[in-house]
């Protein structure tokens, strides 16, 4: 009955967009989101406390002045954190919280900030200690029943925690930190279980955030000259390259990374040249 949605190999990440980094105006929202549709990056990721609460509203001027522009694209967006912020001000300590009410208010949340009537993916943003999974099924099926929102997944789960709420919940996505400098999913079991499970796997901060160390750009570097392309595009191929079919969630601000971007989907590295990047990432011999 449940199905995820199409998403783009691409997934344009917003958490930089407004407040938290490049202050966006309006217009620059629109011109981000006009490139991206144009390269096909129609996926966009979000989250309720992206900008401490205030990036999603941004984006949702877009789609109130163009509202054509939203059946061009699916939106992705996280509930769950109490974040401690000016505009949370009943928040004094950073929490999770995956109640029924709060994930039902969340959701009417994001809705109204974004100006649309459904949602396509809600992940839980972080595993809440005090998860109740049946609980988090009833919220999920009223939303899903009223059509407020397509489909479901989490993030930032071990595989014992999507196991458990597996039972109560069809668990479509999960969306977790994979990079070449962070390689834990690879050996955790997550990806085995995506691929075993048709969970689609989002990898956040697919470029270390912007941060990678210098050995590892200096590697990136000796196959990007070699496919005539930067070493940030050999990085999103190298995660692509993944049978559980990863979909990289860029950060970017900038249109020509974004139009750069794009390159990655191009790219297939040999089981050697993958392999390389990985060693180079543990500075550990392949055993
Ligand atoms: N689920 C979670 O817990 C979670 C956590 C963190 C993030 N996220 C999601 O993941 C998205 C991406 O995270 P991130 O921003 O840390 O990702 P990232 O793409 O690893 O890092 C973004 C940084 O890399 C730079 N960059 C991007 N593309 C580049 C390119 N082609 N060449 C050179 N530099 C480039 C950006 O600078 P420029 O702006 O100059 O391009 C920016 O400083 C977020 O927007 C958010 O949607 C989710």
């Amino acid at each position: 009955m449940y199905s995820t949605p199409w998403m783009s190999d691409i997934v344009v990440g917003t958490m930089r967009w407004g407040i938290w980094d490049a202050n966006f105006k309006t217009s620059d929202y629109q011109r981000m989101i006009e490139k991206s549709l144009e390269l096909g990056f129609t996926t966009f990721d979000h989250a309720d406390i992206y900008g401490d609460h205030t990036t999603e509203a941004e984006f949702g001027e877009v789609l109130k002045s163009h509202p054509e522009l939203r059946e061009q694209m699916e939106i992705v967006t996280k509930c769950g954190i109490l974040r401690v912020c000016d505009n949370k001000p009943q928040h004094y300590i950073k929490a999770y919280d995956s109640s029924k009410e709060h994930i039902l208010q969340s959701a009417e949340d994001s809705l109204r900030q974004l100006g649309t009537d459904y949602i396509d993916v809600l992940l839980l943003h972080r595993p809440d200690f005090l998860m109740n999974p049946d609980e988090i099924g009833e919220a999920f099926e009223l939303l899903y029943r009223s059509g407020k929102v397509r489909s479901f997944g989490v993030s930032n789960f071990t595989k014992s925690q999507i196991e458990m709420l597996s039972e109560s919940v069809p668990v479509g996505t999960h969306q977790l930190e994979i990079s070449v400098k962070a390689l834990q999913a690879f050996s955790d079991g997550t990806l085995d279980q995506c691929t075993k499970d048709g969970i689609v796997p989002m990898a956040w901060s697919p470029l270390g955030g912007g941060d990678l160390p210098t050995a590892l750009v200096e590697e990136l570097k000796k196959w990007a000259d070699e496919f005539g392309t930067t070493p940030q595009v050999i990085a999103l191929a190298w995660l692509m390259q993944h049978p559980a079919g990863i979909l990289p969630v860029i950060g970017t601000t900038k249109e020509d990374h974004l139009v750069k971007s794009k390159e990655a989907l191009s790219i297939k590295l040999d089981r050697q040249q993958w392999y390389s990047i990985y060693q180079a990432s543990t500075g550990v011999r392949i055993p």
